[in-house]
């Protein structure tokens, strides 16, 4: 290698910053300037590559030397970072521009299945009722048969309590106890552990020997009770009423049969306005134009005196409906038994 002096090694260290600088100047993308400081700045650049002629040149000059090479470093350095800083802001602002987020845009709902229509109808029944005043009150699914029949002014040879009907648990494990066939035990068991106004509601299980296309051996039921020192029977048409335009619609009408249930007196079946037909007859109403959906009345007194009220003193009404009936009208089912097979194809059809 030929000898260099001073003057050459700093025209040589003059060039090559002159020429990076011109690199960087014109470097028009964060790719084109990491060449330029490959080129010129890293370790196996030209500008530390000059350094190796340091042994070339008098010992007393090399200082010189190296400041001059650290002072073009330093202003390489400063007009690198300068462009560097430009690129990235101009990256980061396309990136924000590129992937700007909607916040108004809605999240993606989860798929959660949908609400059983059993589940659908005992809300709407839940809310309705809610809206009068009446709370919920649950009560269990094996019962006596205390609470489901003697309580209730069922008499000891009613043929509700025959075996052929009702479920009871063998009398090797303990007699007397039955699964509940309506829910009007809650009746019992709330007013004997509350004092009036009652105003209860409570949905459930009820079970019974019976299967084919309009029943099954559980299904569900609905009672409302009112108790309270004067309650008419003009309350519990009223009541029903509401409930009827509530859940059938405005223009629904209600129609009441006297009919006998034990615990109640008088008793009546209640009809609406068939929903279907709007009342002009149809398939569904067999031509009636009407529908029975719930059998209601006026609390008896001996179901009164069983749960240690004075009849003298108060009166009630009460009320209960089968909660797959309604369904089987309000979402046009024809077979009860869909209700309790699962099938996905069935249930997805009721929504959320
Ligand atoms: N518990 C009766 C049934 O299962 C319905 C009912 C309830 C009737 C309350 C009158 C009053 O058929």
């Amino acid at each position: 290698m030929s000898a260099i002096n001073l003057q050459q090694l700093l025209k040589r260290i003059e060039e090559v910053e002159v020429k990076a600088l011109e690199a960087i100047q014109k470097a028009t993308n964060s790719a084109e300037l990491t060449e330029v400081d490959h080129t010129f700045l890293s370790k196996k650049g030209q500008l530390t590559e000059l350094l190796k002629s340091l042994k070339d040149i008098d010992g007393s000059d090399r200082p010189k030397v190296g400041a001059r090479v650290n002072q073009a470093k330093a202003k390489l350095e400063e007009s690198f970072n300068v462009k560097k800083t430009q690129f990235d802001s101009l990256a980061l602002e396309e990136k924000l521009r590129s992937e700007s987020i909607d916040l108004f845009l809605p999240g993606r709902r989860a798929v959660l299945g949908s609400l059983h229509p059993i589940t659908k109808v005992v809300t709407e029944v839940v809310s309705i009722f809610r809206r009068l005043g009446f709370e919920l009150s649950e009560g269990p699914e094996i019962e006596t048969e205390y609470y489901n029949f003697d309580a209730l002014n069922i008499k000891a040879d009613h043929p509700a309590r025959d075996m052929q009907d009702t479920f009871y648990l063998p009398a090797s494990i303990k007699p007397g106890v039955l699964l509940r066939t309506q829910t009007s035990n809650v009746q019992v068991r709330t007013m004997k552990s509350k004092k009036p106004p009652i105003r209860i509601l409570s949905p459930g299980a009820v079970f019974r020997s019976d299967y084919d296309v309009t029943h099954s051996p559980m299904f569900h039921q609905i009672e409302a009770l009112y108790v309270d020192k004067k309650v008419s029977f003009a309350e519990l048409k009223g009541c029903l009423l509401f409930f009827a335009r509530e859940m059938f619609g405005e223009k629904t009408q209600i129609r009441l049969r006297p009919s006998f249930f034990p615990f109640v007196e008088p008793g009546a079946e209640v009809d609406v306005t068939c929903m279907m037909c709007k009342g002009k007859g149809c398939r569904i109403c067999k031509e009636t134009g009407w529908l029975e959906i719930l059998g209601a009345g006026m609390v008896h007194p001996n179901v009164f005196t069983s749960c240690g009220y004075n009849p003298g003193e108060v009166q009630g009404f009460a009320l209960g409906m089968g909660i797959e009936r309604i369904a089987m009208l309000k979402f046009d089912i024809p077979d009860l038994r869909m209700l309790f097979e699962n099938d996905i194809r069935f249930l997805k059809q009721f929504g959320v």
